[in-house]
């Protein structure tokens, strides 16, 4: 086992400690969103355009011309998290990612053509109005793939970093003359496959909300029985991710869960908040089973956007707490010293805050947009 770190040996934290953990996880919260609609939206897209009925094919296409841009703000929100992981974390992630350096570096190597292939699927279905040629649709097929498997080695990456216990294992077995090769990965550990499962389920619950949203709010061109169709569709559909969350959360928490942190998670606030981790799907699900027969009005939508956001950040609240309670034994993060650089802190807010208010213009900018476009979904 690795000796633990000093944290009076390390230089002092810039910023307050419930700052970092703040705005690492409400930076992870936003990185979920989007993230979550290329990580199983794009393939959910892929199938229905192939056996999909009509209005599966029509949302198909609706979220395909969204997809560059859902790629876009969800790459920007990912750099969020990881500044506050290299401000605090640092220790542990770099010792994480050199191990799985190759694996890590594929990440930029792999994104690069699964935007690409996004873009293709796009500009086709905006310009192709005979149907999208056969190479679009799989460059379509070939990003949905590039894109789990970046979740896959994202997945890899954060659960090694708090895996300690395996480094010098791993650096055994992937180093020559001491040097590591690089090429670890993390699949050994207990908790890496219900950790990767549980995200891909969130992710369907993330795009069933979005389906709602979409045809709320961005859709109104489009006929009534396409928007009652996204009611009883995404009802469905967050019904399955919801049941995907609950088997892949039992397994993370009851089959691959340390005894010491499962207790540690059994205890007072955190007890509550890992049941409340457990039940959050319940909101969304039960707004969506109400409206699932009526074409979504607005304030519902919204309504099931707001639990959906609800799910996504008490999911990242606990995942924080897991981290640094698996982290603490070898690098205790609150115990380091503090010396708050008060500048730095407020160039981050404003810029942070700026960044928000331009998205949330954007966002007005395309609901306004969508009251005037005709139903072009390329189908
Ligand atoms: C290059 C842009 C990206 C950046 C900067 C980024 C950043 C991050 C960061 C910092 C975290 C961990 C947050 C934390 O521990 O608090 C994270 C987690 C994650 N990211 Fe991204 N991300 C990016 C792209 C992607 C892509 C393309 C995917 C593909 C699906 C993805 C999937 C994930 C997943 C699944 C996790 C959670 C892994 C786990 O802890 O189990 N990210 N990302």
């Amino acid at each position: 086992m690795m000796p633990p770190i000093d944290p009076h040996g390390l230089s002092a934290m810039p910023a307050p400690y419930w700052f970092v953990q703040f705005f690492k996880a409400l930076g992870f919260t936003l990185h979920m969103v989007p993230m979550n609609l290329w990580y199983a939206g794009l393939l959910l897209a892929m199938v229905l355009h192939l056996c999909g009925s009509e209005h599966g094919r029509r949302f198909s296409g609706r979220l395909m011309t969204q997809m560059p841009v859902l790629v876009a703000l969800g790459i920007n929100f990912g750099i969020v998290p990881l500044l506050f992981v290299q401000v605090a974390y640092y220790k542990a992630f770099y010792s994480a990612t050199i191990l799985t350096a190759w694996f890590w570096l594929a990440i930029v190597g792999l994104l690069i053509p699964a935007y690409y292939g996004v873009y293709a699927y796009a500009l086709g279905l905006r310009n192709e109005q005979a149907g999208l040629a056969s190479w679009r649709k799989a460059a379509g097929w070939g990003a949905a793939m590039l894109f789990i498997l970046i979740g896959f080695l994202f997945a890899n990456g954060w659960s090694l970093m708090t895996n300690v216990g395996a480094w010098s294992r791993l650096w055994e077995n992937h180093s020559v003359g001491g040097a590591t090769l690089g090429t670890a990965l993390n699949v050994a550990d207990r908790t890496f496959w219900p950790r990767w499962l549980l995200m891909f389920g969130l992710a369907l619950m993330t795009t069933a909300a979005w389906l709602v949203v979409d045809a709320a709010w961005f859709a109104r061109k489009e006929n009534e029985t396409y928007r009652q169709w996204a009611s009883s569709f995404a009802w469905k559909l967050h019904t399955a991710g919801a049941i995907w969350f609950a088997a892949a959360g039992s397994w993370y928490v009851f089959g691959a869960w340390q005894a010491g942190l499962r207790a540690s998670m059994s205890t007072g606030w955190l007890h509550v908040l890992m049941i409340a981790t457990a039940l959050a799907p319940g909101l969304p699900w039960i707004l969506m089973a109400l409206g699932r027969k009526q074409a979504p009005r607005r304030a519902t939508a919204l309504g099931i956007a707001l639990a959906q956001l609800g799910v996504l950040a008490v999911n990242a609240t606990s995942r924080q707490v897991v981290q640094n309670l698996e982290l603490k034994a070898y690098l205790d993060v609150a115990a380091i010293r503090e010396e708050v650089q008060v500048s730095p802190l407020i160039l981050f807010l404003a810029v942070f805050v700026a960044g928000l208010g331009v998205i949330g213009w954007v966002i007005a900018q395309a609901v306004k947009a969508s009251a005037t476009e005709p139903g072009q979904s390329g189908v």
